[in-house]
């Protein structure tokens, strides 16, 4: 019976690490209306579970307090002036295990002219977690940045066609030699100025012979001065760059 007995435990236990945030037993729903008066916190083990759009004037949680926001097919609108989330508070939209999937927006409102209360370190309009704090956000993963590395026209929206790999093998000068007329780019080489002197020369030399009439776009990555030689410059000087001669370190 014992055995048996750790065996539920150890399910409920596991279900429940599992469990969405805003399922959890301990809440209890809270709808505080709307009104820019209502000055809420949120301390001493209350546990609280937003359940529709709401305006207050500010959110505090403190001291063992949680605010969780449910993860409901209306769209919710929370506005406030600020939210702080200071010592044993926790603010809860989604987990890593369960994303949030709702529509949720946090709407920080007031001026910057207005009076009264302003926080030492986050100002006014602010969602500011303090020292003990817990703020968890989790919802559909995006892709939050990427390099460019061709052009994107207006209207191609598809932004997993277009990563770059940064590493140390683009680094140098990059060229493109450009149909004028077309736009088309010929031919795009590499030249790794920062590491060797023979970069430089072949670089020289490869700008000498790109025929006449042809566009040259050069850029620096990360670094391309280092071995970058007279020769170099003066051919790139020659051909019109107003930068290239003083092309320094970084
Ligand atoms: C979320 O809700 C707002 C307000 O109702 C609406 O304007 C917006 O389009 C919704 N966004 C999505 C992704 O459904
Ligand atoms: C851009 O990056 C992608 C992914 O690394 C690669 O497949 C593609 O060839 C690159 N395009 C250009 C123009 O370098």
């Amino acid at each position: 019976l014992k055995s048996y007995c750790a065996y539920v435990y150890y399910m409920y236990l596991f279900f429940h690490s599992a469990v969405c945030p805003d399922q959890m037993p301990e809440l209890q729903p809270w709808a505080p209306g709307f009104s820019e008066s209502h000055r809420v916190t949120i301390g001493y083990d209350r546990k609280l579970l937003l359940t529709s759009s709401a305006t207050v004037h500010s959110i505090e949680i403190a001291n063992g307090g949680k605010l969780v926001i449910a993860d409901t097919n209306q769209p919710l609108e929370l506005r406030a002036k600020h939210i702080l989330i200071g010592n044993n508070g926790e603010l809860h939209i989604g987990s890593p295990e369960c994303p949030y999937k709702g529509n949720l927006t946090i709407s920080l409102y007031g001026r910057s002219d207005d009076t009264g209360d302003e926080h030492s370190y986050f100002g006014r309009k602010y969602v500011g977690v303090g020292t003990g704090g817990t703020l968890e956000i989790h919802a559909e993963k995006k892709l939050s940045w990427t390099f460019l590395n061709k052009t994107l026209h207006p209207g191609e929206g598809n932004e997993n066609s277009y990563h770059f790999e940064r590493s140390w093998g683009n680094r140098g000068i990059i060229v493109h030699v450009i149909e004028p007329t077309t736009g088309e780019v010929l031919r795009t080489d590499r030249f790794d100025t920062y590491r060797s002197k023979d970069e430089s020369r072949r670089l020289a030399q490869y700008v000498e012979a790109v025929e006449d009439g042809q566009i040259l776009a050069m850029m620096v990555n990360d670094e391309g001065s280092n071995n970058l030689e007279d020769s170099a410059r003066k051919a790139l000087s020659k051909l019109g760059s107003r930068h290239f001669h003083r092309l320094g370190f970084r």
